[in-house]
Parts: structure tokens; sequence; C-alpha cells
């Protein structure tokens, strides 16, 4: 369409720092005729500090009303450890029924990357979003006794799981090697891994074009070291996704290049789109963080949105600057933003 509505969370600690490159970015590419609105909201931790809300009724409302979604990073030390994290990426998340959890890693030349030099480590990760031990089902028993008993249930359901292994079949069938990965543990967790493994064997009878493989998490991670140019696509739960995509990141350029989407494939509410790295409170406000996670995810929303051709100059681009940065000085956040907004309306 020719005009983007865009919702921005820039969020906590350095989530400020990286959207501020992100939408400069954003504005620098797309052409003239279409037309960039932003609403940026106040959520995270200052917000909760000064009204005690994570994300209100009303701002939930608002937000749906966007064509996407940017944020920045949640979480803040001086805030309790999972207020945020629940109470607003999850909840959006879960709301927004944003059941691809979309996670990229392509190792770029000039890294610096434990696996640089290597060709072909191109893959994606399927995370699921809205189930598994993220949905808050379990408790705590005897609380402050020696007899505690704390419970965290994973709840995976057919339905579920079915969209997302679905979503991930599509992926590997648009894509030349057209090879899927299952991750799971169905050795032991052997409810909800066999009914994972019999819907991905399933659901994988009407895509024959697709191969197919399965592998426990724990071996998964050996091979995203040793052997990462054997994945393609790869899906799994929630859980396992989020440790495998921060792993992904390691081994393929740092933390500070990996980008993700939370889509709602269906498009019955705005997609959301946010660096895989966290707030790094240690490092705020110095301008020391990489904006390229976050400029490399509004890539994603560009494509997302039906913008191929601008997602691609972006990631051309950031190819570019990677390449000179090897070797060069450390650049502040800005100086890496204007850098590829120069680049990207070139
Ligand atoms: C991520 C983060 C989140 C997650 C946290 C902050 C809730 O680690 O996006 O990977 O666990 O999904
Ligand atoms: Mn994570």
């Amino acid at each position: 369409s020719r005009s983007i509505n865009l919702a921005v969370i820039p969020g906590d600690g350095i989530g400020q720092e990286v959207v501020s490159q992100g939408l400069k970015v954003l504005s620098a590419v797309l052409p003239q005729d279409v037309k960039l609105e932003t609403r940026e909201y106040d959520l995270g931790a200052r917000r909760w500090h000064r009204t005690g809300e994570t994300l209100p009724e009303v701002e939930l409302e608002q937000l749906k009303g966007h064509d996407a979604i940017l944020l920045g990073a949640i979480g803040d030390p001086s805030v309790p450890s999972g207020v945020l994290e629940r109470g607003l990426l999850l909840k959006l998340r879960f709301a927004f029924d944003h059941y691809v959890n979309l996670r990229p890693s392509k190792l770029f030349p000039h890294t610096a990357s434990p696996l640089a030099g290597r060709p072909d480590i191109d893959f994606v990760v399927v995370r699921e979003g809205t189930e598994g031990p993220y949905t808050g089902n379990g408790g705590s028993l005897r609380t402050g006794t020696p007899a505690e008993v704390a419970t965290e249930v994973s709840v995976n359901t057919a339905y579920g799981v079915e969209r997302v292994v679905r979503d991930a079949y599509e992926r590997a069938k648009a894509r030349p090697r057209k090879k899927l990965t299952l991750v799971h543990k169905n050795n032991v967790l052997v409810h909800a891994g066999h009914m994972w493994k019999k819907i991905f064997d399933k659901v994988g009878e009407e895509y024959p074009e697709v191969t197919t493989d399965y592998l426990h998490v724990d071996a998964a991670t050996i091979f995203f070291v040793t052997q990462p140019e054997r994945f393609d696509v790869i899906v799994t739960d929630n859980l396992f996704g989020d440790i495998l995509t921060d792993l992904a990141a390691a081994v393929t350029g740092g933390i500070g290049l990996a980008a993700s989407g939370n889509i709602n494939p269906t498009g019955a509410f705005p997609s959301m789109f946010e660096p895989v790295h966290g707030s790094a409170p240690d490092i705020a406000g110095q301008g020391k963080a990489d904006p390229t996670a976050t400029v490399l995810s509004v890539a994603l929303l560009l494509r997302h949105l039906g913008h191929d051709s601008e997602a691609i100059r972006i990631e051309e681009a950031v190819a570019a600057d990677l390449a000179e940065r090897a070797g060069a000085p450390a650049r502040t956040t800005e100086e890496i933003g204007d850098a590829l907004a120069v680049r990207v309306a070139s």
C-alpha cells in the first residue's frame, strides 16, 4: 500500500537509541509517494514507575489500528523481573496472536563471528509465539517453606502447533533448498514432543517437495556451532526457539545483528518487529548499541507489508556497511544509522 501507519514502542534501555536509527533508515528508504505516519507509545519501565501500568486496554485497542509495530526493547533492572516481559511484551504477542516468531540468521561476511568465512550459513527459525511454557500456566505451592513446589506447564494445542508448522512448510517450500527441520525433545517431553512430530509428519504429506529432518534440541545446539550449513528452515516451540535464536545470533555475527518479526500471518492484528536483543541497560545512553538488528527488523517489516524492493535495499546496505566495518574504528549508534540511511537513499 502507498502509506504505512506505524506504531513505535521504543521501550527501555537502548530501545530508544536503536529505534531512532531504525526510523531514520525507514524514512530514507521509502519512495516519496509512500506516506509514513508514526505514533509513539510511551510503554515500558518509565511508564510503569509513573503510573503502575504496563499495557492499558486503551492503548492495546489503539495499537490494533496500526499496519505494524516497531519495538525497541523491554526490560529494566529497576522493575521486578517478569513484570514488563509478561505484562507488555508477551501480552502484545499473545493479544495480537503473533504465532509465527520469525528469526532469520545469515552469516554476513566480515563479521566477528566464530564461524567467519564459512559460506552458506543462511537459515530461519520459525519459533512458535503464543504457546509452550510462555502461557503462564503453572503455580507455586507452599511458597517459602522447604517443601515449596513450582510448576511451569507447557501448553501445546493441535491448532497452535499445526498453524505454525504449516507456516514453516510454506516458508521452506519458497526457499531454494526446501528443507525443514523440526527441533524438539521428544525423547523426554513425550506428550508435547510426540504431538509436534505427529503433526509435523502429517502436514508434511502436503509438501512432498520439502525435505524434512528431526533433531532433539540438545543435538541441534551442537549442529548450530559445528554444522550450521545443514539448516534451512527450523520450526520449534516457544522456549526452544528463544534459546536457539540467541545461539544462532551469537554464531552468525552477534546479537547486534539479529532481527525478528512477531507475525500474525492472517493479518487479523498488526505484526510486530523487534531486534532479538534486549534493553542492555549496561550500555544504555552511551551511543554504543549497534542499531543494525533494528534496521534489519525494519527490513522484515517492509517485506511483511509488501515493500520487497525497499527491504532488499536495506539488507544490501547492511551487508555493504558490515564489509566496511572490518578493521575500521568502532562507530556510534548514530553514525551507523546515518551511514545506513545514506546507503539506502542512494
Ligand atoms: C526474546 C526475549 C523475550 C522472550 C523475553 C524478553 C520475554 O528473550 O524476544 O527472545 O523470551 O521471548
Ligand atoms: Mn530471547
